[in-house]
């Protein structure tokens, strides 16, 4: 068996948003350090190594879209499509780790595509894969798949003694701390076995009390009465009043974040802790002052960047309604050359995180206004090692930029984040409760604390005297992400401007929290323009004029609208779903009235219909004006709204008519009433679907009210009506546009 084991081994990943990428970085460095002969590349450069020779192969891959793979291995897959060798890979062995999340109906679908494919390819797996979910967290998935990889890797591939952690545990004992009788809290390290852990117990390693620092990070302790003129000097346009009504409005002062410990006073050891997390980064400083930019150079988009100008603004919603919406007009005419843009398509916003919230986290870690703007560059620890791509560029920059536009700050921690806070957290008790946090007995508190959405500064006011040094969080803060919307209007009414539709995220957590929480981009938006609150009324920015960083995300996945006049389109999009289709209509329209000009005779058209919901008429009909105005021209044959919150709402499914809106709670009821025609237009004119906005509920309640209505009207089984649908979405036929 020794002798059949391959060399070395290729860790590929496939990520859209950074996730997979960080999971495999650390797959392909712990395996080196455990003493294997690794690589690591992204699906797309595959031809960096060479596949008809390499024998054990671990794939990390999330998905993305409706099922689809991330933007960086889409060229792997067409490669891979190509192939038509049997047994192609039949030398290799493999495993897979996929990353989705059960929002989606198509979960982990990239992952298990991958699988049939290597299945076909002659290839077999040495050890089970691994679905990580989004929704309920990653960690649940990926912290034990990777604890129980190396036994049966080791199996498959030469792994040298000298290596660190040659034993392998099972995921059990990936880690262990012993709470003391004096409770101090002795930690066994991951990957280095029973016996063999660090022993390292707090407070007696330091020989530190609560307060003084671990000895390991460098920061100072938060400035508890910061002078506020010093917080001026970061974050321009706001005077301190402002800026204190700001902080405490938007809790961006920081929430303690509530947990319930008695488990932990009950645990006298902790099982199942991740490894403390390998460190990649280092900052390399200069002696300069950054010079400031309009963006920092390490931000890397698939497309150029472009600044549009915010030309307009529209509020879309009543003032009372539950949800704001804008429209916005962002003017591009300086680009329109080199941008060309179709209905379904979506653009990139770069937006910052809140500059007080980054202002505040530097307090709290005690870096001081100079050395957050001082010059820096960021490299790998270890030089034959590449950073994760959001810090590949980081030159030049400095720790503000870093944390504006180069790390989610936001968004639920991942439980790397707490274990590697533990290790720079001086009072005992925090420890614990961190250590507890990432513990198989802390579970339950670990989804409490999802469920608080807590900001990064929220966790540095829970455990104060956590003062992790930059490096060290830069090493586990997932990327900053771009947010994308889809554009409104048709270029061929207008390409010298990008129209599009948002929800501003402002928001509660649940009971008992009640945390009030904003997103990242809307609110920024919001503010740019102005807040502005009175429906429907276009307010022109006048200068000075605002830049908007964005860059072009041409649809990939075929939803788009087709050329062909003669098709017909039935289109599903509540809320600000309706977005694209206003596009689509816009540019029927245009497609019309221009092939009437050229031709003079009579056209072929295919019928549209949309089927649209929202809360209640008067409130928040989006682009109302514009959707009757295309059904009195005719370009939609059929508007059907419905109303989920009107008082007088009729919730079953028959219908009744209200000035020739039928009534009904959401767009799949009034899809089940319609479905006799909605059947006849699918089977006789072959109409396409088109389904956009929210993946969580909406997607699948309407998937199933189209499998009802082939069942009900096709006279079909229930498995040929969903065989159907999946058939149809291959054939790009029916196609969906989703976000969770
Ligand atoms: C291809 C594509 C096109 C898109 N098009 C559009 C579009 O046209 N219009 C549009 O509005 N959006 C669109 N989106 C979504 C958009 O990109 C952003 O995700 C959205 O605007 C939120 O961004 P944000 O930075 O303001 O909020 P974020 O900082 O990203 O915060 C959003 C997060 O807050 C949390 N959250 C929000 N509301 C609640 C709540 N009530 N309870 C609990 N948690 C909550 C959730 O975790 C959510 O993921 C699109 C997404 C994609 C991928
Ligand atoms: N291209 C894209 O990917 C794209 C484009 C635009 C928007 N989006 C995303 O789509 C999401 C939803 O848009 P939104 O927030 O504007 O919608 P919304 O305002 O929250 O909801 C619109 C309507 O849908 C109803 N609804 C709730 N659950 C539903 C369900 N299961 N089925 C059908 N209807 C349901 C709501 O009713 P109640 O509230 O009364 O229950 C409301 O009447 C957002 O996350 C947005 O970011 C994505
Ligand atoms: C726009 C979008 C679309 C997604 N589509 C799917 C999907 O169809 N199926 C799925 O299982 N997960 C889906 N996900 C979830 C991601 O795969 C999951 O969050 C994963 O952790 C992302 O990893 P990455 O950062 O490596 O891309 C989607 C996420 C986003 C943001």
């Amino acid at each position: 068996m020794a002798t059949e084991k391959s060399p070395n081994l290729v860790v590929f990943y496939g990520s859209q948003t950074g996730n997979a990428e960080w999971i495999a970085k650390n797959i392909h460095e712990e395996a080196i350090k455990r003493g294997f002969s690794s690589e690591c590349y992204v699906l797309n450069e595959h031809d960096k190594t060479d596949l008809s020779k390499q024998k054990v192969l671990i794939f990390v891959t999330s998905s993305t879209g409706d099922g689809d793979p991330p933007d960086n291995s889409t060229k792997f897959f067409r490669y891979m499509r190509k192939i038509k060798s049997k047994t192609f890979l039949s030398h290799a062995k493999f495993t897979i780790l996929g990353l989705g999340d059960t929002n989606y109906s198509n979960f982990n679908n990239t992952a298990k595509r991958l699988e049939k494919r290597l299945l076909e390819f002659g290839s077999s797996p040495f050890y089970e894969k691994g679905m990580a979910d989004d929704a309920v967290g990653l960690e649940l998935v990926v912290d034990s798949w990777i604890a129980n990889l190396w036994d049966p890797l080791a199996n498959v591939c030469v792994q040298k003694q000298n290596g660190e952690n040659g034993k392998c545990e099972k995921g059990e004992e990936n880690g262990k701390s012993e709470i003391k009788e004096n409770g101090k809290i002795e930690i066994k390290e991951s990957g280095k076995g029973e016996g063999e852990g660090n022993g390292k117990s707090v407070g007696e390693e330091s020989g530190k009390g609560e307060g003084e620092g671990d000895g390991k990070s460098k920061s100072k302790e938060i400035e508890e009465n910061k002078n506020p003129e010093d917080v001026i000097s970061t974050v321009k346009n706001l005077s301190i009043k402002e800026l204190e009504k700001h902080s405490s409005e938007s809790g961006i002062s920081g929430n303690k974040i509530i947990l319930d410990l008695s488990e932990l006073a009950n645990s006298t050891q902790l099982t199942a802790l991740p490894r403390v997390p390998i460190e990649h980064c280092k900052i390399i400083k200069s002696n300069k002052e950054k010079k400031r930019s309009f963006l920092p150079s390490f931000i890397i988009t698939p497309n150029p960047i472009i600044n549009a100008k915010l030309n307009a603004v529209r509020c879309l919603t009543r003032f009372d309604s539950v949800k704001k919406t804008l429209h916005l007009e962002l003017d591009i005419k300086d680009h329109s050359e080199e941008i060309q843009f179709f209905p379904g398509d979506a653009f990139g916003i770069i937006a910052p995180n809140d500059n007080l919230l980054v202002h505040n986290i530097l307090t709290a870690l005690g870096i001081n206004e100079n050395d957050a703007n001082q010059e820096i560059s960021v490299e790998h620890i270890e030089k034959e090692n590449e950073l994760s791509t959001h810090l590949k560029n980081a030159k030049s920059t400095s720790i503000f930029e870093l944390f504006q536009y180069g790390v989610d700050l936001t968004s639920s921690p991942r439980k790397a984040l707490l274990r590697m806070m533990a290790e720079y957290t001086s009072n005992d008790q925090e420890k614990k409760t961190l250590l507890f946090l990432c513990s198989k007995q802390g579970v339950k508190q670990f989804n409490c604390l999802r469920e608080q959405i807590p900001t990064l500064l929220d966790l540095l006011v829970t455990f104060p005297s956590c003062k992790p040094p930059v490096e060290r969080l830069l090493d586990v803060l997932p990327a900053h992400q771009s947010r994308y919307y889809s554009i409104v209007n048709s270029p061929l009414v207008n390409r010298e401007e990008l129209h599009f539709a948002f929800n501003i995220i402002d928001y509660y957590t649940p009971i008992p929290y009640e945390v009030h929480k904003f997103g990242v981009c809307t609110p920024w938006l919001n503010k740019l323009s102005g807040n502005i609150t009175e429906v429907n009324i276009r307010t022109i920015i006048t200068p000075p004029i605002i830049d908007i960083p964005i860059f072009m995300k041409p649809n990939s996945s075929g939803f788009k609208i087709p050329s062909d006049l003669s098709k017909s389109l039935i289109m599903i999009g509540p809320g600000t779903g309706v977005a694209p289709f206003v596009g689509f209509l816009q540019h029927r329209e245009k497609q019309i009235e221009n092939q009437i000009l050229e031709s003079k005779k009579q056209l072929l058209l295919g019928e549209m219909w949309l089927f649209y919901g929202c809360r209640e008429k008067e409130k928040d009909f989006l682009y109302r004006q514009e959707l009757e105005g295309f059904l009195q021209r005719g370009i939609l044959k059929e508007l059907l709204v419905t109303f989920s919150r009107t008082p007088d709402i009729i919730t079953s499914d028959k219908p009744t008519s209200d000035n020739g809106l039928t009534k009904s709670k959401y767009v799949q009821n009034l899809m089940r009433i319609r479905g006799n025609e909605i059947f006849e237009l699918l089977n006789q004119k072959e109409a396409m679907i088109f389904v956009c906005g929210d993946a969580k509920g909406m997607a699948k309640d309407v998937n199933d009210a189209l499998t009802d209505i082939l069942v009900e009207h096709g006279k079909m089984q229930r498995s040929d009506a969903l065989n159907l649908l999946v058939k149809w979405m291959g054939e790009k036929r029916y196609l969906r546009d989703l976000w969770a």
